[in-house]
């Protein structure tokens, strides 16, 4: 990816880049709808991920040619508008770091990427923390990794209208190749998870897409504000198993199922950190499985194909667990497999999957990689 970045950026304006960025998409393992309730999330950078080459521009523009998308982005940096299409990612981006206080400058450059887009592989978040990146060599100024993140998840918020949480821009700058990352969404801490090396991370992507802002991600929310708000909490977080056992008989039956997702996928995540930590894999692949049908049964963000997928995974030899990753209604799926087993285990999926429903569900095997980075050339 790297030398092709190089070569379209010079097919494109005659001469070298002066920056290459790397900017990781990430599978979610375990820990779903956590992140905007304040609780724990287990994601990992993937080594599949969005490539800007760059070089400064004298004057207030940004110019970007896409090799993935069918047209290119071209604005002013005084005169800040939301465009539809992947550019609102860039230009939101820009108006959030102006809107706290961050100089922005002009760059130019081409735009590369193997992320599948709209899988629920955060191809949105990779391309604000590789924008983000952009402008702070550009500017030359420091780029805090949080303070970043929180930037990407403001263009989210405000620009976007994806009321979405810190999880994707967190690991998009925190990743560390060989590791999966426990954040806690409150305080934003994080502690690096090491994976064992005879298992793979398997993504299976069902063809079906999403997006945040018309899907049901905000309605989610809402249900879960209303939960926690009904146990006196600010978020559901802070509600015990035990509280909610006690007291939920009187919430109504969606916020109330909605609530014991959370509350019980919070608990997982701890529990898939100790397993993982002590190399149990096959607590690691019931825990997936757990928290599989919790979104099936109790949060309804899966759809029949991603089931239909998750279930056909899950009773492969050598699959120690599967899941949905990410928002939900539709997207992908995450396995656990023995080394061993990948091969079969991924064409068994896609086989009898493709029989089912007509589509076809592209297999990634995925290797834990590092957060967004400057890339030298003479490596
Ligand atoms: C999307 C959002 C994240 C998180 C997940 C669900 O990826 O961007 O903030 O809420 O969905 O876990």
């Amino acid at each position: 990816m790297k030398a092709q970045a190089i070569q379209a950026f010079e097919a494109r304006f005659g001469t070298t880049p002066e920056y290459i960025i790397r900017s990781p998409g990430r599978v979610n393992l375990i820990g779903e709808h956590t992140d905007y309730n304040d609780g724990f999330v287990l994601p990992m950078a993937i080594d599949r991920a969005i490539w800007l080459a760059i070089q400064k521009r004298e004057d207030q523009n940004v110019v970007l040619h896409s090799l993935v998308f069918p047209d290119d982005l071209a604005f002013s940096l005084q005169d800040l508008q939301y465009n539809k299409g992947w550019g609102k990612y860039v230009s939101g981006v820009a108006w959030a770091l102006q809107q706290e206080g961050y100089p922005t400058f002009g760059w130019e450059g081409v735009l590369l990427s193997d992320i599948p887009i709209g899988a629920g592989l955060s191809s949105s978040a990779a391309l604000e923390m590789a924008a983000a990146k952009a402008f702070s060599i550009i500017g030359d100024w420091t780029f805090d990794r949080l303070k970043m993140a929180k930037i990407g998840q403001r263009t989210e918020n405000e620009w976007v209208g994806a009321n979405t949480g810190i999880m994707d821009q967190t690991i998009a700058v925190s990743g560390q190749a060989g590791h999966a990352l426990l954040i806690d969404c409150r305080d934003l801490s994080t502690q690096q998870v090491r994976l064992p090396d005879h298992v793979s991370v398997v993504i299976l992507d069902s063809s079906t897409r999403h997006s945040h802002t018309d899907s049901g991600y905000n309605v989610r929310r809402e249900e879960c504000e209303t939960a926690a708000r009904f146990f006196g909490a600010s978020h559901l977080r802070d509600v015990t198993l035990k509280d909610f056992v006690l007291r939920s008989a009187d919430l109504g039956d969606a916020p109330r199922r909605r609530a014991r997702h959370v509350i019980t996928e919070n608990e997982r995540v701890l529990l898939a950190v100790s397993a993982l930590s002590e190399g149990n894999v096959i607590e690691m692949g019931k825990l997936m499985n757990e928290s599989h049908a919790s979104m099936r049964d109790d949060f309804e963000i899966t759809i029949e194909e991603i089931d239909l997928l998750a279930d056909l995974a899950q009773s492969e030899t050598g699959c120690l667990g599967a899941r949905l990753t990410g928002g939900g209604f539709g997207g992908c799926v995450v396995a656990l497999v023995e080394n061993q087993s990948v091969e079969q285990f991924t064409k068994n999926v896609q086989f009898t999957y493709a029989q089912r429903t007509g589509l076809e569900a592209k297999g990634y095997v995925c290797q834990p990689a590092n957060g967004v980075e400057v890339i030298p050339f003479n490596l």
